[in-house]
Protein backbone atom coordinates (compact mmCIF):
# COMPACT_ATOMS: atom_id res chain seq x y z
CA UNK A 1 0.00 0.00 0.00
CA UNK A 2 1.33 3.64 -0.63
CA UNK A 3 2.04 5.61 2.41
CA UNK A 4 2.49 9.00 3.00
CA UNK A 5 4.36 9.87 6.63
CA UNK A 6 5.78 13.25 6.97
CA UNK A 7 8.43 14.00 9.33
CA UNK A 8 7.87 17.86 11.13
CA UNK A 9 10.84 19.66 12.56
CA UNK A 10 10.71 23.61 13.90
CA UNK A 11 13.01 25.29 13.13
CA UNK A 12 15.90 26.73 15.65
CA UNK A 13 12.99 26.02 17.98
CA UNK A 14 14.53 27.28 21.41
CA UNK A 15 16.18 29.99 19.57
CA UNK A 16 13.04 31.21 17.86
CA UNK A 17 10.91 30.69 21.10
CA UNK A 18 13.01 33.47 22.58
CA UNK A 19 12.36 35.54 19.31
CA UNK A 20 8.68 35.19 19.89
CA UNK A 21 8.75 36.95 22.98
CA UNK A 22 11.58 39.45 22.63
CA UNK A 23 11.13 40.60 18.78
CA UNK A 24 13.89 43.03 18.98
CA UNK A 25 16.26 39.73 18.68
CA UNK A 26 15.09 39.36 15.19
CA UNK A 27 18.20 39.62 12.98
CA UNK A 28 20.88 39.31 16.35
CA UNK A 29 22.84 36.15 16.48
CA UNK A 30 20.79 34.20 18.77
CA UNK A 31 22.14 31.41 21.47
CA UNK A 32 20.72 29.06 23.96
CA UNK A 33 22.61 27.81 26.75
CA UNK A 34 22.04 24.81 28.79
CA UNK A 35 23.92 26.72 32.19
CA UNK A 36 25.63 23.99 34.43
CA UNK A 37 26.24 24.01 37.72
CA UNK A 38 29.98 25.46 37.50
CA UNK A 39 29.64 29.06 37.04
CA UNK A 40 30.26 30.45 33.16
CA UNK A 41 29.94 26.65 31.85
CA UNK A 42 27.18 25.15 29.91
CA UNK A 43 26.58 23.55 26.62
CA UNK A 44 24.80 25.08 23.85
CA UNK A 45 21.33 23.65 23.50
CA UNK A 46 20.79 25.40 19.66
CA UNK A 47 21.51 28.67 17.98
CA UNK A 48 19.37 30.55 15.66
CA UNK A 49 20.93 31.17 11.65
CA UNK A 50 22.78 34.17 12.29
CA UNK A 51 25.04 32.92 15.41
CA UNK A 52 25.22 29.05 13.31
CA UNK A 53 26.88 31.00 10.17
CA UNK A 54 29.12 32.12 13.16
CA UNK A 55 30.20 28.64 13.46
CA UNK A 56 27.93 27.85 16.60
CA UNK A 57 26.50 24.56 17.04
CA UNK A 58 24.16 22.69 19.41
CA UNK A 59 26.33 20.79 22.00
CA UNK A 60 29.25 23.29 21.79
CA UNK A 61 30.79 24.30 24.99
CA UNK A 62 29.83 27.72 25.74
CA UNK A 63 33.57 28.87 26.23
CA UNK A 64 34.28 27.41 22.69
CA UNK A 65 31.18 29.48 21.83
CA UNK A 66 31.76 32.60 23.23
CA UNK A 67 35.09 32.76 21.52
CA UNK A 68 33.43 32.15 18.15
CA UNK A 69 31.02 35.10 18.62
CA UNK A 70 30.54 38.64 17.81
CA UNK A 71 30.04 41.63 20.15
CA UNK A 72 26.68 41.90 19.07
CA UNK A 73 25.90 38.11 19.50
CA UNK A 74 22.97 37.23 22.40
CA UNK A 75 23.59 34.80 24.98
CA UNK A 76 20.27 33.23 26.68
CA UNK A 77 19.91 30.83 29.43
CA UNK A 78 17.09 28.03 28.36
CA UNK A 79 14.04 28.29 29.69
CA UNK A 80 12.68 24.99 29.09
CA UNK A 81 9.37 25.68 30.53
CA UNK A 82 8.42 28.18 28.11
CA UNK A 83 9.62 26.01 25.10
CA UNK A 84 7.27 23.26 26.51
CA UNK A 85 4.21 25.63 26.85
CA UNK A 86 5.10 26.58 23.07
CA UNK A 87 5.63 22.81 21.79
CA UNK A 88 1.95 21.81 23.55
CA UNK A 89 0.51 24.35 21.36
CA UNK A 90 2.12 23.18 18.24
CA UNK A 91 1.11 19.57 18.90
CA UNK A 92 -2.81 20.98 19.40
CA UNK A 93 -2.44 21.66 15.82
CA UNK A 94 -0.94 18.89 14.62
CA UNK A 95 -3.27 16.82 16.63
CA UNK A 96 -6.28 18.79 14.46
CA UNK A 97 -4.89 17.45 11.33
CA UNK A 98 -3.33 14.26 11.91
CA UNK A 99 -4.53 11.30 14.56
CA UNK A 100 -1.34 8.98 14.36
CA UNK A 101 1.18 11.46 15.74
CA UNK A 102 4.26 10.42 17.13
CA UNK A 103 6.43 13.03 19.22
CA UNK A 104 10.01 12.18 18.93
CA UNK A 105 11.16 15.14 20.54
CA UNK A 106 9.97 18.62 22.17
CA UNK A 107 9.98 19.99 18.47
CA UNK A 108 9.55 16.64 16.25
CA UNK A 109 7.26 14.40 15.43
CA UNK A 110 6.38 11.67 12.40
CA UNK A 111 3.01 12.24 11.28
CA UNK A 112 1.59 9.00 9.14
CA UNK A 113 -1.38 11.52 6.91
CA UNK A 114 -1.91 7.74 4.55
CA UNK A 115 -5.51 7.49 5.63
CA UNK A 116 -8.32 8.72 6.36
CA UNK A 117 -8.04 11.51 3.50
CA UNK A 118 -5.59 9.91 1.49
CA UNK A 119 -2.14 9.93 0.31
CA UNK A 120 -2.86 12.88 -2.32
CA UNK A 121 -4.27 15.05 0.29
CA UNK A 122 -1.17 14.69 2.38
CA UNK A 123 0.57 17.87 0.27
CA UNK A 124 -2.36 19.69 1.38
CA UNK A 125 -2.45 18.60 4.82
CA UNK A 126 1.11 19.75 5.18
CA UNK A 127 0.78 23.15 3.91
CA UNK A 128 -2.08 24.01 6.36
CA UNK A 129 -0.33 22.69 8.95
CA UNK A 130 3.04 25.01 8.45
CA UNK A 131 0.41 27.85 7.74
CA UNK A 132 -1.73 27.54 10.98
CA UNK A 133 1.20 27.27 13.07
CA UNK A 134 2.66 30.19 11.41
CA UNK A 135 -0.38 32.05 11.65
CA UNK A 136 -1.38 31.40 14.90
CA UNK A 137 1.84 30.90 16.99
CA UNK A 138 3.73 32.56 14.70
CA UNK A 139 6.62 29.87 14.35
CA UNK A 140 8.30 28.29 11.28
CA UNK A 141 8.91 24.46 11.05
CA UNK A 142 9.77 22.63 7.65
CA UNK A 143 8.72 19.21 6.72
CA UNK A 144 9.79 16.37 4.95
CA UNK A 145 6.99 14.48 3.36
CA UNK A 146 7.61 10.61 1.75
CA UNK A 147 6.78 7.30 1.72
CA UNK A 148 9.02 6.20 4.57
CA UNK A 149 10.30 7.68 8.11
CA UNK A 150 13.93 7.63 6.62
CA UNK A 151 13.14 9.71 3.61
CA UNK A 152 10.94 11.89 5.99
CA UNK A 153 13.40 12.50 7.84
CA UNK A 154 16.23 13.14 5.74
CA UNK A 155 13.96 15.73 3.55
CA UNK A 156 12.75 17.57 6.35
CA UNK A 157 16.63 19.10 6.21
CA UNK A 158 16.68 19.81 2.85
CA UNK A 159 14.91 23.44 2.68
CA UNK A 160 15.49 24.22 6.28
CA UNK A 161 14.09 27.09 7.53
CA UNK A 162 9.99 27.05 6.49
CA UNK A 163 10.84 24.05 4.12
CA UNK A 164 8.42 21.95 2.35
CA UNK A 165 10.31 19.29 0.86
CA UNK A 166 8.63 16.11 -1.17
CA UNK A 167 9.81 13.09 -2.36
CA UNK A 168 8.02 9.85 -3.40
CA UNK A 169 10.53 8.71 -5.71
CA UNK A 170 14.09 8.48 -7.29
CA UNK A 171 15.17 7.97 -3.53
CA UNK A 172 18.41 6.33 -4.85
CA UNK A 173 19.55 9.56 -6.85
CA UNK A 174 18.48 11.59 -3.27
CA UNK A 175 20.30 9.19 -1.17
CA UNK A 176 23.49 8.99 -3.38
CA UNK A 177 24.37 12.32 -2.13
CA UNK A 178 24.24 11.55 1.28
CA UNK A 179 26.74 11.09 4.21
CA UNK A 180 26.85 7.96 5.38
CA UNK A 181 26.52 9.34 8.74
CA UNK A 182 23.19 10.43 7.54
CA UNK A 183 21.70 7.28 7.60
CA UNK A 184 18.88 6.50 10.75
CA UNK A 185 20.94 4.49 12.99
CA UNK A 186 24.44 5.27 12.24
CA UNK A 187 26.52 6.97 15.11
CA UNK A 188 30.42 7.53 15.36
CA UNK A 189 30.83 4.32 16.20
CA UNK A 190 29.49 2.84 13.11
CA UNK A 191 30.00 5.46 11.01
CA UNK A 192 33.79 4.61 12.22
CA UNK A 193 33.12 0.57 10.97
CA UNK A 194 31.69 1.78 8.00
CA UNK A 195 34.73 3.87 7.41
CA UNK A 196 36.94 1.18 7.72
CA UNK A 197 35.66 -0.48 4.04
CA UNK A 198 36.21 2.74 2.45
CA UNK A 199 31.89 3.51 2.55
CA UNK A 200 31.73 7.23 3.26
CA UNK A 201 28.27 7.87 0.98
CA UNK A 202 25.32 6.01 1.64
CA UNK A 203 26.15 4.98 -2.05
CA UNK A 204 29.22 3.05 -1.48
CA UNK A 205 27.20 0.88 0.30
CA UNK A 206 25.93 -1.01 -3.38
CA UNK A 207 29.66 -2.17 -3.72
CA UNK A 208 28.87 -4.59 -0.67
CA UNK A 209 26.64 -7.47 -0.16
CA UNK A 210 23.81 -7.46 2.57
CA UNK A 211 25.74 -10.55 4.29
CA UNK A 212 28.95 -8.38 4.36
CA UNK A 213 26.88 -5.79 6.30
CA UNK A 214 24.98 -8.26 8.58
CA UNK A 215 28.78 -9.72 9.64
CA UNK A 216 29.91 -5.96 10.26
CA UNK A 217 26.98 -5.16 12.71
CA UNK A 218 24.99 -8.22 13.63
CA UNK A 219 21.76 -9.33 11.59
CA UNK A 220 18.97 -6.86 12.84
CA UNK A 221 21.18 -3.89 11.84
CA UNK A 222 23.13 -5.01 9.14
CA UNK A 223 19.57 -5.58 7.41
CA UNK A 224 18.26 -1.97 8.63
CA UNK A 225 21.21 -0.60 7.08
CA UNK A 226 21.15 -2.33 3.85
CA UNK A 227 17.97 -1.68 3.51
CA UNK A 228 17.69 2.10 4.61
CA UNK A 229 21.08 2.53 2.39
CA UNK A 230 18.31 1.53 -0.30
CA UNK A 231 15.88 3.77 0.44
CA UNK A 232 13.63 1.22 1.63
CA UNK A 233 12.33 1.51 5.55
CA UNK A 234 9.02 -0.36 6.81
CA UNK A 235 9.10 1.28 9.97
CA UNK A 236 5.93 2.45 11.14
CA UNK A 237 4.38 5.65 13.02
CA UNK A 238 3.94 4.23 16.01
CA UNK A 239 1.19 7.33 17.54
CA UNK A 240 2.41 7.99 21.37
CA UNK A 241 -0.03 10.85 22.33
CA UNK A 242 -2.99 11.18 23.79
CA UNK A 243 -5.54 12.11 21.48
CA UNK A 244 -6.58 15.58 22.31
CA UNK A 245 -10.02 15.34 20.21
CA UNK A 246 -11.30 13.29 17.73
CA UNK A 247 -13.12 14.84 14.96
CA UNK A 248 -15.20 14.00 10.91
CA UNK A 249 -15.57 15.97 8.29
CA UNK A 250 -17.85 15.81 5.27
CA UNK A 251 -18.23 17.79 2.80
CA UNK A 252 -22.26 18.90 1.23
CA UNK A 253 -23.29 18.16 -1.95
CA UNK A 254 -24.56 21.45 -2.65
CA UNK A 255 -24.20 24.49 -0.52
CA UNK A 256 -27.07 24.56 1.86
CA UNK A 257 -29.17 26.26 4.97
CA UNK A 258 -31.55 23.35 4.92
CA UNK A 259 -31.39 22.28 8.66
CA UNK A 260 -32.93 19.03 8.22
CA UNK A 261 -30.59 17.79 5.42
CA UNK A 262 -27.35 19.05 7.56
CA UNK A 263 -29.03 17.40 10.70
CA UNK A 264 -28.77 14.09 8.86
CA UNK A 265 -25.06 14.44 7.92
CA UNK A 266 -24.40 15.76 11.76
CA UNK A 267 -26.16 12.47 13.01
CA UNK A 268 -23.73 10.18 10.85
CA UNK A 269 -20.55 12.30 11.73
CA UNK A 270 -21.80 12.40 16.01
CA UNK A 271 -22.25 8.37 15.33
CA UNK A 272 -18.74 8.22 14.09
CA UNK A 273 -16.91 10.91 16.27
CA UNK A 274 -18.58 9.08 19.22
CA UNK A 275 -17.47 5.79 18.93
CA UNK A 276 -13.71 6.46 17.77
CA UNK A 277 -13.78 9.34 21.20
CA UNK A 278 -15.00 6.45 23.73
CA UNK A 279 -11.86 3.85 22.58
CA UNK A 280 -9.86 6.38 24.78
CA UNK A 281 -11.99 4.94 27.44
CA UNK A 282 -11.84 8.61 28.54
CA UNK A 283 -14.62 10.91 29.49
CA UNK A 284 -14.83 13.94 27.20
CA UNK A 285 -16.81 17.07 27.75
CA UNK A 286 -16.99 19.65 24.85
CA UNK A 287 -19.12 19.13 21.51
CA UNK A 288 -18.16 21.22 18.81
CA UNK A 289 -19.79 21.68 15.39
CA UNK A 290 -17.06 23.26 12.52
CA UNK A 291 -18.95 24.69 9.59
CA UNK A 292 -17.26 25.96 6.42
CA UNK A 293 -19.65 28.35 4.57
CA UNK A 294 -19.42 29.21 1.14
CA UNK A 295 -16.82 31.46 1.40
CA UNK A 296 -14.55 28.86 2.66
CA UNK A 297 -14.34 30.37 6.09
CA UNK A 298 -14.56 28.39 9.03
CA UNK A 299 -16.77 28.88 11.91
CA UNK A 300 -16.32 26.63 15.01
CA UNK A 301 -18.91 26.74 18.36
CA UNK A 302 -18.77 24.53 21.03
CA UNK A 303 -20.67 23.78 24.11
CA UNK A 304 -19.32 21.82 27.09
CA UNK A 305 -20.66 19.81 29.75
CA UNK A 306 -20.22 17.80 32.60
CA UNK A 307 -19.64 15.09 31.15
CA UNK A 308 -20.79 13.99 27.14
CA UNK A 309 -21.66 10.08 27.60
CA UNK A 310 -24.15 9.13 25.26
CA UNK A 311 -24.74 9.53 21.34
CA UNK A 312 -27.80 11.38 21.99
CA UNK A 313 -26.53 13.59 24.22
CA UNK A 314 -23.40 14.87 21.82
CA UNK A 315 -26.54 15.03 18.70
CA UNK A 316 -28.72 17.39 20.93
CA UNK A 317 -25.64 19.24 21.94
CA UNK A 318 -24.62 19.85 17.91
CA UNK A 319 -28.44 20.78 17.07
CA UNK A 320 -28.38 23.26 18.86
CA UNK A 321 -24.97 24.36 18.34
CA UNK A 322 -26.41 24.30 14.34
CA UNK A 323 -29.38 26.42 15.12
CA UNK A 324 -26.99 28.80 16.98
CA UNK A 325 -25.18 29.23 13.76
CA UNK A 326 -28.00 29.08 11.39
CA UNK A 327 -29.51 32.27 13.65
CA UNK A 328 -26.04 34.13 13.56
CA UNK A 329 -25.37 33.74 10.03
CA UNK A 330 -26.77 34.07 6.22
CA UNK A 331 -24.24 32.13 4.28
CA UNK A 332 -24.92 28.76 3.14
CA UNK A 333 -23.45 25.43 4.56
CA UNK A 334 -20.30 23.59 2.72
CA UNK A 335 -18.59 21.64 4.88
CA UNK A 336 -19.88 20.48 8.28
CA UNK A 337 -17.99 18.76 11.21
CA UNK A 338 -18.42 17.10 14.44
CA UNK A 339 -15.41 17.25 17.07
CA UNK A 340 -15.19 16.20 20.62
CA UNK A 341 -12.47 17.53 22.79
CA UNK A 342 -11.41 18.00 26.37
CA UNK A 343 -10.79 15.08 27.79
CA UNK A 344 -9.95 14.19 31.04
CA UNK A 345 -6.80 14.33 32.29
CA UNK A 346 -4.55 10.80 31.90
CA UNK A 347 -1.37 9.40 32.83
CA UNK A 348 0.63 10.66 29.64
CA UNK A 349 3.96 9.50 28.06
CA UNK A 350 4.34 13.28 27.22
CA UNK A 351 6.35 14.50 30.09
CA UNK A 352 9.53 11.71 29.43
CA UNK A 353 9.45 12.45 25.70
CA UNK A 354 10.04 16.23 26.10
CA UNK A 355 13.16 15.64 27.56
CA UNK A 356 15.24 15.76 25.08
CA UNK A 357 16.96 12.47 23.19
CA UNK A 358 20.07 13.31 20.96
CA UNK A 359 20.88 10.71 18.00
P1 LIG B 1 16.85 22.74 16.85
O1 LIG B 1 17.24 23.95 17.59
O2 LIG B 1 17.92 22.29 15.88
O3 LIG B 1 15.52 22.93 16.22
O4 LIG B 1 16.69 21.53 17.90
C1 LIG B 1 15.53 21.41 18.70
C2 LIG B 1 15.71 21.76 20.16
O5 LIG B 1 16.27 20.68 20.90
C3 LIG B 1 16.67 22.91 20.34
O6 LIG B 1 16.09 24.17 20.14
C4 LIG B 1 17.28 22.65 21.68
C5 LIG B 1 17.23 21.17 21.84
N1 LIG B 1 18.57 20.57 21.60
C6 LIG B 1 19.41 20.34 22.67
O7 LIG B 1 19.09 20.67 23.82
N2 LIG B 1 20.63 19.77 22.42
C7 LIG B 1 21.06 19.41 21.17
O8 LIG B 1 22.19 18.90 20.99
C8 LIG B 1 20.17 19.67 20.05
C9 LIG B 1 20.55 19.31 18.64
C10 LIG B 1 18.94 20.23 20.33
CA1 LIG C 1 14.29 21.49 15.20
Amino acid sequence: MQTAIALLDLDYFYAQCEELRKPKLIGKPVVIVMPSIRENSGAIATANYLARDQKIKSGMPLQLAKKLANNDTIFINADKGYYKEISSKVFEIIDFFCDKVEQVSIDEAYLDLTSPLGVEKAEDTCIKIKEKIKRELGLTCSIGLSTNKLIAKLGSNEKKPDGLFILYDNFEKFLGKKKIRDLFGVGPKFEKIFKSHGINKISDVKNFKKEELIEWFGKAKGEDFYNFSNGVDERVVEPNREKQQVSRMITLRVDSRDSELILEQINLLSDLVFIEASKTHKKFKTASLVIVNSNFDTVTKSKSKNEINSIEKLIEIEKILLHEFLDESLSKIRRVGVRVSNFEEGKGIQKTLFEFKSG
